[in-house]
């Protein structure tokens, strides 16, 4: 039951910080070509104050719960070494991480990220997880 319920949470978190990634790259960079810079970042400044209240939580939330979801579903490393799953499921860990000290980092450190300062490689990063995140149980 408990990990039914961290599963959910997990995907529940993911759904928020994603969402948010798909909104802000998908329709709010868009809105520059109709306003003004200063319009612009008026009106983004209405959206982020929303946001700062729950996404950089939701990505902590979704590293928390898929570290015990890994240390759940990991498994033991046979003598041959890794295996796909495995490997696969470690590389989506690896970019979750990332994400997760990343968004840490910038949103409760004030550390700005050294590159890809922009939300377009978290949300690159984010549908590259989902695939793994499917793909890993059939390699
Ligand atoms: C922002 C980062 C992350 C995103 C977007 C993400 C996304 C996802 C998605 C979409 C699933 C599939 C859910 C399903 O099909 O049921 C999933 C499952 C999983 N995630 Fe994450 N995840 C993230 C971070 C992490 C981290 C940091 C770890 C481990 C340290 C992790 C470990 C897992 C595990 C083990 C599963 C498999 C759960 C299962 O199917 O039983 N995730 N994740």
């Amino acid at each position: 039951m408990t990990y039914l319920i961290v599963h959910l949470i997990h995907i529940f978190s993911v759904f928020i910080y994603g969402g948010f990634l798909f909104t802000d790259n998908l329709f709010l960079s868009k809105m520059k070509r109709d306003l003004s810079e200063q319009e612009h970042s008026k009106v983004r400044e209405y959206f982020m104050k929303y946001v700062r209240k729950l996404v950089p939580k939701s990505l902590i939330v979704a590293v928390l719960s898929g570290i015990y979801l890994i240390l759940v579903n990991f498994g033991e490393i046979s003598d041959e070494g890794l295996s796909n799953f495995q490997i696969v499921l470690l590389l989506k860990a690896f970019l979750g991480l990332w994400l997760g000290v990343r968004g840490v980092l910038q949103v409760f450190f004030g550390i700005n990220p050294l590159v890809f300062k922009s939300h377009i490689v978290p949300f690159i990063l984010v549908i590259i997880i989902i695939f793994l995140s499917q793909i890993m149980f059939s390699v």
